[in-house]
């Protein structure tokens, strides 16, 4: 960093008036009042909708943050590319794919359907994130109990975060198996067409999807996430290489056509960079060889996604020319 810094060779050169205009923007958003906190389980109805942080970190590891960036919330789905990326880094792609598409669903992230091979239609929605869990349990070193297939989770999510310790949100991860009633509907759709590899445990299978989204962390920590993608894996903090650059570029790939919900389409149309949203309100964004972004801020629109965290991505590339077309 330091040496950069002497040579000037900062990927955001003029890092203190870009972090001027990021406030701005942050404080415009900050009287967006729209939505609503999600109230499927009390843990997340409770949550204050004022909370509104972000964060940003650049492939060369200068920050900025600004706001609520160093709250808890847990990671929701969040989690999916995360669990898709550990899937694709430890399988391959021909693998995971043989077992879920790369389709926008042009339906809710909880629909009860899948494409027309029978498959979950992509990573980003419950069902393929289910199904990638299963992968998981099943396919990467089969022989891990779940627990220490937690673990081993935890550490490549902590890694992708420079080291940062992650939580667990033992409440959230209850009340997820008590109110998922869709989830086990999916589960079992997906059971009754054969989707899952041979001798998955479908409850462990189920338990460590919630588990996964019950992981706690706060809008810090997932900027360095972000920014390990933008970075084709290797995280800019630590310098280790955490993923394969053929897994990010699939990863992003798929943020890009389906992370944010049934609003993906328009998403990429406006703002035309990868993002994955969360109930939870967090927003993960990535500009690709420049920065990992994250925002967060409870309150949801119709469509499930962070009402200032959308609001924030379309001022950001109304300002800089982040878009990617
Ligand atoms: O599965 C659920 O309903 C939540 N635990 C996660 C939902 C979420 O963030 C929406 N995802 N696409």
């Amino acid at each position: 960093l330091i040496s950069r810094a002497f040579r000037h060779q900062f990927i955001i050169p003029e890092f203190q008036g870009f972090a001027k205009d990021i406030e701005e923007i942050y404080w415009k958003c900050k009287s967006n009042t729209n939505g609503k906190v999600a109230n499927y389980i009390p843990q997340l109805a409770r949550m204050n909708p004022n909370y509104w942080g972000v964060s940003i970190c650049t492939i060369d590891g200068q920050r900025f943050s600004i706001g609520d960036v160093n709250v808890p919330f847990t990671l929701q789905s969040c989690s999916k590319p995360l669990t898709y990326a550990i899937a694709l880094d430890q399988l391959g792609e021909d693998l995971v794919h043989q077992y879920v598409g790369q389709e926008p669903s042009g339906r809710n992230f909880n629909e009860l359907i899948l494409d027309h091979n029978k498959k979950p239609h992509n990573p980003m929605i419950n069902a393929g994130a289910i199904l990638v869990c299963a992968l998981l349990k099943t396919l990467v070193k089969p022989e891990m109990t779940l627990a220490e297939k937690f673990d081993f989770t935890m550490n490549y999510f902590e890694r992708l975060a420079g080291g940062e310790d992650l939580g667990f949100n033992n409440a959230v991860f209850l009340s997820e198996r008590e109110a998922a009633d869709r989830n086990y509907a999916l589960g079992f759709y997906m059971r009754e067409h054969k989707c899952y590899p041979e001798k998955t445990s479908f409850r462990e299978c189920m338990d460590f999807y919630f588990q996964c989204c019950s992981m706690e962390t706060n809008c810090d920590v997932v900027s360095v996430m972000g920014a390990t993608l933008a970075n084709g894996g290797i995280c800019p903090l630590t310098e280790e290489k955490v993923l394969n650059p053929e897994s990010v570029r699939d990863v992003l790939s798929l943020m890009h056509s389906c992370g944010m919900y049934d609003y993906s389409g328009q998403f990429a149309f406006k703002v035309g960079l990868p993002a994955k949203s969360g109930v939870c309100g967090g927003l993960l964004v990535v500009i690709p060889n420049v920065m990992g972004i994250c925002t967060w801020s409870p309150s949801l629109d119709a469509l499930g996604n962070s009402c200032r965290g959308v609001q924030f991505c379309e001022e950001l590339v109304e300002k800089f020319n982040f878009h990617r077309y």
